[in-house]
């Protein structure tokens, strides 16, 4: 069924094509974000098709295939029958009705926010944009990024003369239907990957439009595939939002990380302390220690708004403290793992060391910033003989900051090592039977919690 003449704006227009499920949507970058995003609109029967510049990517998801873990290639397939595709081209861009754009924000060398992949992927839709379309960034980034770089760009890139639609509810643009403008928002992506706790369609989708009408259309979006959006005055309102929530997490975690090391010297255990307090039933939320921070977002993205503060003449002090202490946690653990060697009258240099994890957190397949890689470097520098095991990685090669090019060396024989020292704490580990075959764990996660072993230094 088409619209109905009744849809007279741009908003009623895209709003009836969402509810009909005849919108279709682009989603750019098909990576932990963007590719269940289009699979959870493939499901509920929109036209999806996902946009990356890795071929490998597009020809996997062509042949019915998928890269991520926990995405099997079922899911791919139904998708696919529901009219999901994969693509490179670009010129397809203007099919789309809404595009979400889901890239990455990496910090480049100096630790400051790499923006390119934002403005790579702008340039390339830019000439490609027509009018009445809907375009969201999802990519984690500093307050302004939406308005101040990526509109611009769609504005002057165009080949319409296109103007991303601004001013509050009662523009002209929206009592007009201004057949030249574009709707531009900003929502961030909240996942929690490996967190099975929460259904992806429970956390509800902060939105900031560019204009009322923007919110109103990305609401609308969203609302086919969250039970709850939350709309907010401005993008950079929502940018802010997604950078409070990690920098919250990241402060709290160095707090923790900080209490860890003072509590070891004081002989008691900070996870249970941090249990204890867990049982108060208001101001206080549970934080956990480990062996440093790792992901895309935690260690990266509070950088992305103390870059973006120094244009205000502005420190962003609790972030740099929080870096500072997060930062050295791997050191902590090699000083850790030299201790307890030392007890038994070894060193470091020499010794057999097989780190159990490499992801940067429990049960999934991601090894971006993850502590296991600064470990490793570090017990390398310093002499050891280091292998180690990840059911999610059966190898390892070489990454923007690491080139290891090792293979996960089965579970079997652990008495052979000086050393096992637990990094992650993925679920499928039988901790028992490691701690009793092992001639020393060293455990970072209190993986270990409940045995009882002199075998167990927690660190
Ligand atoms: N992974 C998470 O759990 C998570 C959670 C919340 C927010 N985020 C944020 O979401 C964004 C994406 O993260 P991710 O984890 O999905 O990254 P990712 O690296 O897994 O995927 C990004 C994809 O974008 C593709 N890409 C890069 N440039 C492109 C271009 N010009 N055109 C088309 N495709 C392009 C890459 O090939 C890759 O497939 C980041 O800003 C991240 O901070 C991630």
């Amino acid at each position: 069924m088409p619209p109905s003449s009744a849809a007279d704006t741009i908003l009623d227009q895209l709003k009836q094509k969402i509810q009909l499920r005849q919108a279709r949507i682009g989603v750019i970058g098909l990576g932990y974000v963007g590719l269940p995003l289009a699979l959870l609109y493939s499901e509920q029967k929109f036209q999806v098709t996902g946009f990356d510049i890795d071929a490998r990517k597009v020809d996997t998801l062509a042949q019915g295939g998928s890269y991520i873990y926990r995405i099997t290639a079922e899911e791919i397939q139904a998708a696919k029958a529901q009219g999901f595709s994969a693509t490179s081209d670009y010129s397809q861009i203007s099919d789309m009705d809404a595009i979400i754009i889901c890239v990455p924000t990496p910090l480049n060398e100096y630790h400051e926010p790499d923006l390119s992949y934002i403005t790579g992927t702008t340039h390339s839709i830019a000439p490609h944009l027509r009018a009445g379309q809907l375009v969201i960034l999802e990519s984690t980034t500093y307050p302004g990024t939406t308005e101040e770089i990526m509109v611009p760009i769609l504005e002057k890139e165009n080949r319409s003369g296109l103007k991303a639609a601004r001013g509050g509810a009662s523009s002209d643009a929206q009592k007009n239907n201004n057949p030249k403008e574009f709707l531009v928002a900003f929502s961030p992506e909240r996942e929690d990957p490996g967190n099975t706790t929460v259904a992806r369609r429970d956390i509800p989708k902060v939105v900031g439009g560019l204009n009322g009408q923007a919110s109103e259309a990305a609401c609308a979006l969203y609302g086919a595939i969250f039970n709850r959006t939350v709309p907010v005055s401005s993008p950079a309102a929502a940018e802010m939002t997604k950078l409070l929530e990690n920098i919250y997490r990241c402060v709290n975690i160095a707090l923790v990380n900080e209490l860890k090391q003072l509590s070891i010297r004081m002989g008691i255990d900070i996870w249970e302390v941090i249990d204890a307090a867990a049982t108060k039933p208001f101001g206080f939320h549970p934080f956990y220690p480990g062996p440093g921070l790792g992901g895309h977002c935690i260690p990266v993205d509070p950088f992305y708004l103390s870059w973006k503060a120094k244009e205000f003449d502005f420190r962003t002090k609790f972030i740099e403290l929080a870096g500072e202490i997060n930062v050295g946690m791997p050191y902590h653990v090699i000083a850790s793992v030299v201790n307890a060697l030392n007890q038994k009258k070894k060193a470091l240099n020499g010794s057999k060391v097989l780190m159990l994890g490499m992801a940067y957190k429990k049960d999934i397949d991601d090894l971006r910033e993850s502590p296991a890689l600064t470990i490793i470097e570090l017990l390398q520098k310093e002499g050891a003989d280091v292998c180690y095991n990840d059911p999610y990685f059966p190898t390892v090669g070489r990454g923007r900051k690491y080139d290891l090019q090792m293979k996960s060396t089965p579970l079997t024989n652990l008495g052979q090592y000086d050393c096992v020292l637990i990094v992650t704490d993925h679920t499928d580990y039988d901790y028992k039977k490691i701690v009793d075959e092992s001639q020393l764990v060293v455990d970072t996660r209190n993986a270990t919690k409940g045995i009882k072993s002199p075998k167990i230094v927690r660190c």
